[in-house]
C-alpha cells in the first residue's frame, strides 16, 4: 500500500524537531482530519540553511514532511516555493489516494513559515500569498505542548 520511500521516511524521518531561533515558523491544520503541522526555517542569504518539522499528523504526514524538508534544505526561497505537494508525492513514489490530503500539510506549513519569515524581515517573496490555514502559533519553539 505504501512505497518503500514512504516507509523509509516514516520509519526514519529526516529533520524532525524544532529550531529555537528560527527565522520563520509556520503552523497549519488539516481541515480533513484536524491534524497539525509546524515547520521551522533558518534562512541566510536567501538560502534555507536549516529546516525542521513537528507534527500531530499520521504516518503519511510524517513521510511527506520528511521528504519536503529534505527537498528544500540548501535551496533558495524561490526554489523552495517550487516544492509543491505534487513534487513531494513524486519524490516518494506516491501515496494512496485517501492519504493525499496529508501531504498538503507539509506544503502549507512550508509556505506559512516562508510567509512568517518574510513578515518578520519586511520582505516580499514573489509568488507567495498569505497562507489561509496558518493557525498563528509563532512561539518559536518554547512550546509547552508537544506536537510530535
Ligand atoms: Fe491527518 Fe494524515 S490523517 S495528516
Amino acid at each position: 500500500m505504501y512505497s518503500e520511500k514512504v516507509m523509509d521516511h516514516f520509519s526514519n524521518p529526516r529533520n524532525m524537531g524544532e529550531i529555537n531561533d528560527a527565522d520563520g515558523v509556520g503552523t497549519v491544520g488539516n481541515i480533513k482530519c484536524g491534524d497539525i503541522m509546524r515547520i521551522y526555517l533558518k534562512v541566510e542569504d536567501n538560502i534555507i540553511q536549516e529546516v525542521k518539522f513537528k507534527t500531530f499528523g499520521c504516518g503519511a504526514a510524517i513521510a511527506t514532511s520528511s521528504m519536503a524538508t529534505e527537498l528544500v534544505k540548501g535551496k533558495t526561497i524561490q526554489q523552495a516555493l517550487e516544492v509543491t505537494n505534487k513534487a513531494v508525492l513524486e519524490a516518494l513514489d506516491g501515496l494512496p489516494k485517501v492519504k493525499v490530503h496529508c501531504s498538503l500539510l507539509a506544503e502549507e506549513a512550508l509556505r506559512a513559515a516562508l510567509w512568517d519569515y518574510a513578515q518578520k524581515h519586511g520582505i516580499k517573496i514573489d509568488g507567495l500569498k498569505q497562507p489561509k490555514t496558518d493557525i498563528g502559533e509563532h512561539d518559536h519553539g518554547d512550546d509547552d505542548e508537544d506536537i510530535y
